[in-house]
């Protein structure tokens, strides 16, 4: 079956559910109350079709974004030229990648922090602390596994301009020792009378809440600001026992 990521029109489709711009507005306040520098440059790690882009841009943001796939970049570039706006991409793999100049904010989506092992969640945050300026902010969605192991699924459907998508997510435990699990992500789609699957599958290394601290603090140079439920900074982790829905991390780089 053809991968996710090989159809960014239907890609952009299943993850239209969140709202771009209050995500925007809750990205600036973390610059407002936590960078200690004026951010002009913001770049997406595993940006793939790039959905804030424009936005950040209609706010006078200087975007770039890298990911692994050359697909969903080439339509985040089609977007960026469609709207006529000067973005840059970076083909690279985020465990390791060099840029000309560092950023003044970085941002990750979606739990797209994809590591196979320890080393490679190190060499992350390595490599993010030089790609950043002392002062900028690394802001991410999800990434971090504040719930156990355990097998897990969720579906949705998202409709536009006569396609309709629907997301099977899963996961299974696949090794307890080594934090390892399965994901499948499962998109079945109705694009005006034709159907297609599409799946994206893989075994991703689980990144728990304290070595995820001990990672980007203790070994990598950065500080740990907070983390907050659900987008909403009233619901900062560690108050209530309620289940966990979509956290932000917000670091600072020392
Ligand atoms: C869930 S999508 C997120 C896309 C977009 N940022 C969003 O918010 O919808 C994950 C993206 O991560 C990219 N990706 C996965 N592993 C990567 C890696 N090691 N380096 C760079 N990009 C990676 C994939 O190609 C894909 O585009």
């Amino acid at each position: 079956m053809d991968s996710i990521y090989g159809f960014p029109n239907y890609y952009e489709i299943a993850y239209s559910y969140r709202n771009i711009a209050a995500e925007v507005d809750v990205m600036e306040e973390a610059i407002r109350k936590y960078s200690r520098i004026p951010v002009h440059t913001v770049l997406e790690l595993a940006c793939g079709n790039s959905p804030h882009m424009l936005e950040l841009a209609t706010r006078g943001y200087q975007y770039y974004g890298l990911d692994l796939s050359p697909t969903m970049l080439e339509f985040a570039q089609n977007k960026a030229d469609a709207h006529q706006i000067d973005v840059q991409f970076y083909l690279a793999n985020f465990i390791d990648f060099q840029l000309e100049e560092p950023m003044d904010f970085i941002y990750i989506m979606l739990g797209s922090l994809y590591v196979n092992d320890t080393e490679e969640l190190l060499s992350h945050f390595r490599t993010v602390h030089k790609a950043l300026k002392p002062g900028g902010l690394y802001f991410l969605d999800w990434c971090v596994d504040f719930s156990p192991l355990d097998n897990s699924q969720d579906s949705w459907v998202m409709r536009r301009g006569g396609i309709t998508v629907t997301t099977r997510y899963s996961t299974r435990l696949f090794n307890a020792a080594q934090q390892l699990y399965e994901e499948n992500i499962l998109f079945t789609i109705k694009d005006h009378g034709k159907q297609k699957k599409l799946l994206h599958t893989g075994i991703r290394r689980a990144i728990f809440p304290q070595e995820f601290v001990l990672a980007a603090t203790k070994l990598n140079g950065f500080e740990l600001l907070g983390w907050w439920d659900d987008w909403n900074w009233e619901r900062p982790l560690g108050e209530g026992r309620g289940e966990i829905v979509r956290p932000i991390t917000v670091l600072r780089r020392l």
